[in-house]
């Protein structure tokens, strides 16, 4: 087992009904003025929004409220909440919704704590966050795990970059999390949350080294309940016991627990993924989906142990006689998993058709943003990312 530090300092509130105490709770943090952070619109549909606002005030909490984030945080929205946090005098922002809110809400609690310096900077890398405004969440979707994450992704919309930025001065307080809140997601969110959830583990499963037995069966619990769940919510999008596995499952798999005692993680499939995401603004679990197939067929000869490990722990496999086959067998049976909950398994699929110039200039950026090469089952390079979308188109 290599050596880990394991930091999980977010405070966890769990099951029916609990948004209704989010003021009370965030009375303990000690905070009395507030910015509330939120999407689209589902929570104002819902009355969420509503609730939650209601239980601030009964705790004599003062807010105020902005709305708007899209899947793929912008930039400009960042900087628009961190001027209206400022004026306001925000103590702590709360978001309420799923991982493109809490993103946005860590990008704007960074910015609060250091206004001296341009908030990008951390996220293009040039310079490490010293400090950070609290930050806490009522969740809605289960998926990006960024309620217990010390990771947070913005895109620059002038620039097309999506970018993350990894500290753990951005873990949040306190995560309020009902899994009854998550039965309004449209199918398509429920099943590419269940595909971002598997991928974080999944990221962290396929290294080359490290004992680590008590970790990997965490790690394949984690999948097989996710995979079981995905499957019940597709015919009963109401159910609260495959609602809470998966909401639960969602924190853990990106909390680093899933990855402990490993010599590293791999995040290619989601380097790549944040291209598209740039490029094309795809919904993030279906990127993952589109190209982690291609990805598993381009390296899993470098990583044979594991990927045959995978097969027959998680997929089922039946051991043949031929290392390599167990290995593709194992990856065959996650793709049609992810087509038996409609997720795409190639490019075109997922709707997009890239230009060869396209896949070029994703490759390149997706080499640049993490210096060069990336990965741990298989050290990948600018030219191996644009196979990887050849081989996904
Ligand atoms: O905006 P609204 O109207 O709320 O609609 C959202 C949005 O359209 C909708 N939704 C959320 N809860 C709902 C609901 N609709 C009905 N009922 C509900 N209860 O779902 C859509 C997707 O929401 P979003 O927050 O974008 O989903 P998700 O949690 O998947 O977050 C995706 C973002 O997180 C980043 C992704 O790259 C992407 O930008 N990630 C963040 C990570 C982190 N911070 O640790 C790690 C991940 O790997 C990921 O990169
Ligand atoms: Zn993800």
């Amino acid at each position: 087992m290599f050596d880990f530090e394991f930091f999980a300092p977010t405070r966890v509130v769990f099951g029916r009904g609990v948004e209704a105490r989010t003021g009370r709770l965030l009375k303990e943090l000690g905070v009395s003025r507030v910015l509330i952070h939120y999407g689209g619109g589902s929570v104002v549909r819902s009355g969420l929004l509503d609730r939650v606002a209601a239980s601030l005030d009964e705790a004599g909490i003062a807010h105020t409220q902005l709305g708007g984030v899209v899947p793929n945080p912008r930039l400009s929205k960042v900087r628009e909440g961190t001027e209206l946090a400022r004026q306001f005098g925000a103590e702590l922002i709360l978001a309420v919704g799923g991982g493109s809110v809490i993103d946005s809400s860590k990008a704007i609690a960074y910015a609060l704590a250091e206004p001296e310096y341009d908030v990008w900077d951390l996220y293009a890398q040039k310079r490490t966050a010293k400090a950070c405004f609290p930050v806490a969440c009522v969740l809605t979707i289960a998926a990006a795990g960024s309620e217990m994450s010390n990771s947070s992704v913005i895109t620059n919309e002038e620039t097309g970059e999506k970018r993350g930025c990894r500290n753990n001065l951005c873990r949040l307080k306190l995560a309020i999390m009902n899994p009854e809140l998550t039965a309004t997601l449209p199918a398509y969110q429920t099943a590419a949350g269940c595909t971002d959830i598997m991928m974080h583990t999944l990221e962290r499963y396929f290294t080359q080294g490290g004992n680590m037995e008590l970790t990997d069966r965490i790690a394949e619990g984690l999948l097989r309940t996710v995979m079981k769940n995905a499957l019940i919510l597709q015919d009963d999008p109401a159910n609260y016991e495959a609602r809470a596995e998966v909401m639960w499952a969602s924190s853990l798999s990106h909390n680093d627990l899933t990855g402990l005692g490993a010599d590293g993680m791999d995040f290619v499939s989601h380097g790549l993924e944040h291209e598209l995401g740039g490029m094309f603004d795809v919904t993030h679990g279906a990127g993952l989906s589109a190209v982690w197939p291609s990805w598993a067929r381009y390296v899993y000869r470098d990583c044979l142990s594991r990927f045959v490990q995978f097969a027959v722990n998680v997929m089922d496999v039946t051991p043949k006689a031929d290392d390599g086959e167990t290995a593709l067998a194992g990856i065959a049976a996650l793709e049609d998993f992810f087509r038996s909950i409609h997720m795409p398994v190639t490019l075109k699929e997922l709707g997009v058709e890239p230009t060869e110039e396209q896949i070029l200039a994703m490759a390149a950026s997706c080499a640049r943003g993490a210096g060069g090469k990336k990965g741990t089952a298989k050290v990948l390079y600018e030219a191996d990312m644009a196979a990887i979308y050849r081989m996904a188109l």
